[in-house]
């Protein structure tokens, strides 16, 4: 009898961690993908190769052309959307988009890219997790890949079947309006976490995964005075040594397109650098993918459309996000090939890897959204993880023994208007492109969130003003940015706002002691208001669930987050990086806990 038992566990044990390999290992391997692409591309006609290297945004689309010109790509870039945009409603967009691309002669299905940068942060009432610089702080690649699985599943149940994320700039000016959409200065956190980003976000293609996209290759965190789509005058090895780390490891873990960034290096536009885009990217670092151009960003080449068009295709561009004059851009590229100026080989290579993409990503098998997982879509799992981020990623610069609270206190009040603002805390890319303040989606402010915290003798107010103060056992001031995204957040000087000034003056002329939450996307030399505080907790952009602020300033999980980023002292020294010998506040890597 024993023996029997004994066998028939062996055999339990076998089967599970064939279950468990059957798990991971169920994306279908490069060498299929790849043959299948090729048995289809023999198939194919130039026409239909060309429409697959054409991406139009979802405000232009015809359904009939997605049909008629054969299009490989749809995404929803800047305020595109349906007019249902929660998940149910965005699924059924795309999967009409879909039926209209299945109807082509091939039946090659569409892959519909969005900005999932933070979660599925188009779709209401997603989950939003913190923005990049907070899970740079909290530098935990699992969590990150945790927090990339349920951002695929959430986006995937809305329709969508591709990330136009990780950026895995690496910022070196506080100044540029994208720093909060980088890990880290630190080339080496950014690497592992974009890294995790993609295996999250890749994981599981028949039920779960989307393709992920790393960006903007190469150098766009390294411009001059961080000017967004600025120039880079580093020298190859510095461009190497701090940017290229993180493609490679984004490539060593599959990841299926590479976004080219809209700046340049030394006056050359990547967009139509060969050197970087083929030889580098391609050659070197092998990578199998396709390359998407960034919204609009051929005609930034100089020259007649037809001109950016030969330049974009011919230094490595596969797919082109044109993303509204897609008649043109077709018959540009068809005529280019008569003319012998773009080779049926470019095509070839370029349309093979979008197909090896679409292969990868499952869009074959089931390129239709799941019906039941729109219902998932802002779970109270979900919500869980999100929250373990926050925890994870606010910092504490500074703590005279303010913090952690008690929960019996009689009255804590807590002023700005950041304080009960789910739009402050989402930051940009948040429903809207540019975010906004204001209660945006779903989601637990910093005031709920300490009510949800306190015992129920204990008075939590909100004080838009600073006014209110007596009586307070705790005053606690909501400082920071508004949202905005990308060069709509470049600053040549980094300040509080007129509005954040008056309340730090109102609250400083009470002479009560006070302490600081800062939301932000990057660090601010608000060095007076450091030195005012009692305490200062930089929280960044940290999503919907700021119960995980509280969980922190009550106690109930230690404060871990380190800087990401150096925290300079005054604009004077910005740029300020580790090692480069300048005097910085908090070095990267700082932060206190108790
Ligand atoms: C934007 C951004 C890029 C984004 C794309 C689609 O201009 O540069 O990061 O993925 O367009 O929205």
């Amino acid at each position: 009898m024993k023996k029997i038992l004994s066998l028939f566990a062996l055999l339990l044990i076998i089967a599970a961690g064939a279950c468990s390999k059957k798990k991971t290992s169920d994306n279908i391997s490069d060498e299929i993908a790849f043959k299948k692409a090729d048995e289809l591309l023999a198939k194919m006609t130039l026409a239909e190769k060309i429409g697959q290297m054409t991406q139009i945004d979802s405000s232009v689309v015809n359904f009939t052309d997605i049909t008629e010109y054969g299009i490989g790509s749809v995404l929803s870039g800047g305020d595109a959307m349906p007019s249902d945009i929660h998940a149910k409603g965005w699924a059924e967009y795309c999967d009409r988009v879909q039926s209209m691309a299945l109807k082509t002669r091939l039946a090659i299905p569409i892959i519909y890219g969005i900005d999932s940068l933070h979660g599925s942060n188009k779709t209401m009432n997603a989950v939003i997790f913190p923005h990049h610089i907070g899970l740079g702080a909290s530098n935990n690649p699992v969590l990150v890949e945790k927090i990339a699985r349920i951002t695929a599943f959430e986006s995937r149940a809305s329709g969508f079947r591709w990330a136009f994320s990780p950026c895995v700039a690496v910022p070196l000016d506080e100044r540029w309006g994208r720093t909060y959409e980088g890990f880290s200065e630190d080339g080496s956190i950014t690497a592992a976490l974009g890294a995790a980003e993609v295996r999250g976000l890749q994981d599981s293609f028949e039920t779960n995964g989307i393709a992920a996209c790393a960006k903007h290759f190469i150098g766009d965190g390294g411009t001059q005075h961080g000017i967004d789509q600025g120039d880079c005058l580093m020298s190859e090895k510095e461009i190497r040594e701090k940017f290229l780390p993180a493609y490679e490891e984004a490539v060593k873990n599959g990841v299926l397109t590479v976004m080219a960034s809209y700046s340049s290096i030394k006056g050359e536009k990547m967009h139509g650098n060969r050197y970087w885009l083929t030889d580098v990217l391609k050659k070197e670092l092998k990578f199998k993918g396709f390359i998407i151009s960034d919204f609009d960003a051929l005609k930034q080449l100089g020259g007649t459309s037809k001109q950016t068009v030969e330049k974009g295709i011919n230094a490595g561009i596969d797919m082109v996000m044109v993303p509204y004059d897609y008649k043109t851009f077709i018959t540009n590229l068809t005529e280019l090939v008569e003319e012998k100026k773009v080779s049926e080989e470019r095509i070839n290579d370029a349309v093979r890897r979008i197909l090896y993409v679409k292969y990868k990503a499952g869009l074959f098998d089931s390129p239709y959204s799941d019906k039941d997982a729109a219902l998932k879509v802002g779970s109270a799992e979900h919500r869980a993880v999100a929250r373990e981020a926050v925890r994870e990623s606010l910092v504490v610069l500074k703590n005279d023994n303010f913090f952690p609270l008690k929960k019996d206190l009689k009255k804590i009040v807590l002023c700005g208007d950041r304080a009960s603002d789910i739009g402050s805390q989402c930051g940009g890319w948040t429903i809207d492109w540019q975010g906004s303040t204001g209660k945006v989606t779903q989601g637990t402010d910093i005031v709920t969130a300490f009510k949800n915290a306190v015992s129920k003798n204990t008075e939590v107010v909100y004080s838009k003003d600073g006014s209110g103060l007596d009586g307070a056992d705790k005053i606690i001031v909501v400082l920071g940015e508004t949202p905005y995204a990308e060069y709509k957040g470049d600053r040549t000087e980094l300040t509080l706002s007129p509005s954040d000034e008056d309340l730090f003056e109102n609250i400083k002329k009470s002479g009560k002691d006070f302490a600081v939450i800062f939301i932000s996307g990057r660090p601010i030399p608000v060095t007076e208001v450091i030195s005012k505080s009692k305490a200062f907790v930089a929280v960044w952009l940290p999503g919907t669930e700021a119960d995980g602020i509280a969980d922190v300033l009550f106690g109930d999980h230690k404060p871990k987050g380190k800087l990401p980023f150096t925290w300079p002292a005054s604009m004077k020294d910005i740029p300020i990086n580790k090692g480069d010998g300048k005097k910085a506040l908090f070095d990267c890597g700082y932060g206190l806990s108790w």
